[in-house]
């Protein structure tokens, strides 16, 4: 892993790729203030809510690129501000599941008791301590058989489509599904079930290697699973102002990827990476710090476009 760069620095408006230069320094003052300011959310109470449910996958099969920290963040966030939101975490080493502070002991149910033996959703997600209106379908270590064990089950690529539609999903407003970093049959019942996709894309070279197989993988459930599938966001992740790579990486995307880039940059900040050793999103753990803010911004482009349709 590169090393991880301290929230302690000095000129944290360099992290956040500018968006927050009015509050320069990361001093206990200007945390404070960044805290109440991402609490208020700019004077915001709630965010606006989607109409239907919507199903978003979080996928690069690129391991590290920030899949879980966006999922879990973005859920956070978007709960935080009025969505009732469900986290399914499909990857057998279950970081989302620890970072939201599951209870995973050895007879904990999860989503692969979902896929492979037909359990209902609704008797798998467990509340999120301490925040309102969230809920994860945790995954259990049993996962990482289920690649293998799904290939002789009937309509394998979609078991978690057929568990969502059992589910009432109008008493839902987002489902995030937190996806391994592979293309195999877990990422493929993600992409199923789901109308989006949403790719971190980590500010770092080689960051574009391998995305052109995950786009073929898309195009290739939409025209065969999911016609109703799309790329709907993609985040920049770990961004580093201080380093002259990562602002051509976000060009780079940009020129790529156009409007379906947040303007948000998520900056690479101690704070995220230490949060989930305490079981809390960075959202909880410290909400003025950087990550959170960011984090926070980047969810409410994300609320504000299912109200225009932006990149969908
Ligand atoms: N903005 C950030 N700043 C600092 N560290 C970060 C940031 N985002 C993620 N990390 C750290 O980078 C590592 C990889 O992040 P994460 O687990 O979210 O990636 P992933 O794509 O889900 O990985 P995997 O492919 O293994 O599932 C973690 O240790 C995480 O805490
Ligand atoms: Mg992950």
């Amino acid at each position: 892993m590169p090393e991880n760069h301290s929230d302690g620095g000095i000129d944290v408006s360099r992290e956040t790729g500018a968006d927050y230069d009015d509050i320069p320094l990361d001093t206990p003052i200007a945390r404070a203030a960044r805290a109440a300011m991402s609490v208020r959310g700019h004077g915001e109470e709630d965010w606006p809510r989607p109409r239907s449910c919507r199903v978003i996958s979080v996928a690069n099969q690129k391991g590290g690129v920030g899949k879980t920290t966006t999922t879990v963040n973005i859920a956070v966030s978007l709960a935080m501000h009025g969505n009732r939101v469900l986290v399914v975490d499909l990857d057998p080493q279950g970081n989302a599941s620890t970072a939201l502070g599951m209870e995973r002991g050895g007879n904990s149910r999860s989503i692969y008791h979902c896929l492979v033996e037909d359990e209902e959703l609704r008797d798998l997600a467990q509340p999120v301590p301490g925040i309102d209106g969230l809920w994860c379908v945790p995954a259990t270590i049993d996962l990482a058989g289920a690649e293998i064990e799904l290939v002789s089950l009937v309509a394998r690529e979609s078991r978690l489509k057929r568990a969502f539609a059992a589910y009432d999903t109008d008493e839902l407003d987002y489902i995030l599904i937190d996806c391994p970093p592979s293309l195999g049959l877990l990422t493929v019942n993600a992409m199923v079930a789901c109308q989006e996709v949403l790719i971190p894309i980590q500010c770092e070279y080689y960051a574009l290697e391998g995305l052109g197989q995950l786009l073929r993988n898309v195009d290739l459930v939409k025209s065969h699973l999911n016609p109703a599938l799309a790329i709907s966001t993609i985040v920049l992740t770990m961004y580093d102002g201080r380093t002259r790579l990562a602002s051509q990486v976000a060009d780079e995307v940009r020129q790529h990827f156009g409007d379906l880039v947040l303007k948000t940059l998520v900056p690479r900040s101690v704070r995220v990476s230490e949060a989930p050793s305490y079981g809390q999103s960075v959202m909880t753990y410290d909400p003025g710090s950087t990550g959170a803010v960011a984090y926070m911004e980047a969810s409410r482009e994300i609320a504000y476009r299912a109200e225009t349709g932006t990149g969908l």
